[in-house]
């Protein structure tokens, strides 16, 4: 018996000393893969540079409405946007002209709103590129446009810190960063005129791919915490949770209350933003999403 339990124990042991080894090694692999150099061949060698009350006009209007602003701070200064006190803090940066973007050219810009690389190379992690994608020449140019004529504001560091486990799922590929959930051979979208049409809708909608998926079919959000609710599946179809959406008016109003027909809560989404998507592109998404294209 004696020498049963000290064989049981010693397998115990080995067995810690095993996920232990694994644990620190999806560790250190998750630091190897923070400072690997990602080549992307931007699509826009160079964005136009707009400049002139219009494109910053409507450069202000994407960075409030697509969850920039809720993420970097409405004033574009940088701020922490996820602590959990449980060892989960992330911070966007400052993108004002004295932050980051301070040397940024229009291909800096493309590289890394789009494709999730920042200049050299250097991978982003909690950076939703992958909603960015297809954002037109023109649309990228004034968010641009209005960041460069926006007081300048101090500080405003990156700070992404993650408990142990998290990095070792990222080590290991259950989580990815910016540039692996990017599918960087998408070009950018051509411009389609902003009307009530589901072309457009389309467009608006490729920012909500990153929660709901590529082909907005719902599911477990990837690479997020596990007490996330599923996303609702928005695309046409059986179980389309746009059933319960007949008009814009309902879609309109669970983006400005963040509360769904019946009066119930939803969790997760980005209400700063959507509460300001105006009536044409919550009636372009509202058709795109009811019909499809
Ligand atoms: C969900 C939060 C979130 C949203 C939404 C978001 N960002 Fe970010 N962004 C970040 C974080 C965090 C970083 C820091 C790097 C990282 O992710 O590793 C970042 C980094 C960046 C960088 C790179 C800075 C560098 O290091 O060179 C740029 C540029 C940027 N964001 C622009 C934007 C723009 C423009 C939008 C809207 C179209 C946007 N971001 C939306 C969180 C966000
Ligand atoms: C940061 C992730 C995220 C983004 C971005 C996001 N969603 Fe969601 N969405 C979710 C999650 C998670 C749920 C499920 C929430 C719940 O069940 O409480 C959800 C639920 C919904 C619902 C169902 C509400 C209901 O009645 O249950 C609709 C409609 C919806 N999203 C539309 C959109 C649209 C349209 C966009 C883009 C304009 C968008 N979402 C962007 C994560 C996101």
């Amino acid at each position: 018996m004696k020498r049963l339990l000290k064989g049981a124990g010693l397998l115990l042991a080995a067995l810690i000393v095993l996920v232990g080894a694994l644990a620190l090694g999806g560790r250190l692999w998750a630091m190897h893969k923070r400072e690997r150099v990602v080549n992307v061949a931007v699509a826009a060698a160079d964005l136009p540079t707009l400049e002139g009350a219009t494109a910053v006009q409507r450069g202000r209007y994407l960075f409030e409405s697509r969850g920039c602003a809720n993420c970097h701070g409405p004033d574009a200064g940088g701020r922490a946007f996820v602590n959990d006190g449980r060892g989960m803090e992330l911070a966007a940066p400052n993108l004002t002209r004295s932050g980051v973007v301070a040397r940024y050219e229009g291909r800096d810009w493309a590289r890394s709103v789009r494709h999730g690389v920042a200049p050299g190379g250097r991978p982003l992690l909690a950076m939703p590129s992958e909603d960015y994608t297809r954002l037109t020449d023109a649309d990228l140019a004034a968010i641009v446009a209005y960041l460069r004529q926006m007081p300048e504001r101090s500080g405003g560091e990156a700070r992404i810190r993650l408990p142990f486990v998290v990095w070792v799922a990222y080590g290991f590929g259950l989580m990815r960063d910016a540039p692996e959930r990017v599918d960087h051979g998408l070009p950018p979208a051509q411009p389609v005129a902003e009307a009530v049409t589901a072309e457009h809708g389309a467009y608006v909608a490729s920012m909500c791919v990153g929660c709901h998926g590529a082909g907005l079919e719902g599911g477990r959000v990837p690479g997020n915490p596990p007490h996330w609710p599923p996303a609702a599946r928005l695309a046409p179809g059986p179980g389309s949770v746009m059933a319960n959406y007949p008009d814009a008016d309902s879609l309109r109003k669970l983006f400005r209350t963040g509360l769904r027909p019946d009066g119930s809560r939803v969790a997760v989404m980005p209400f700063e933003s959507l509460a300001r998507l105006n009536d044409v592109d919550v009636q372009a998404l509202h058709l795109y999403l009811r019909h499809g294209r």
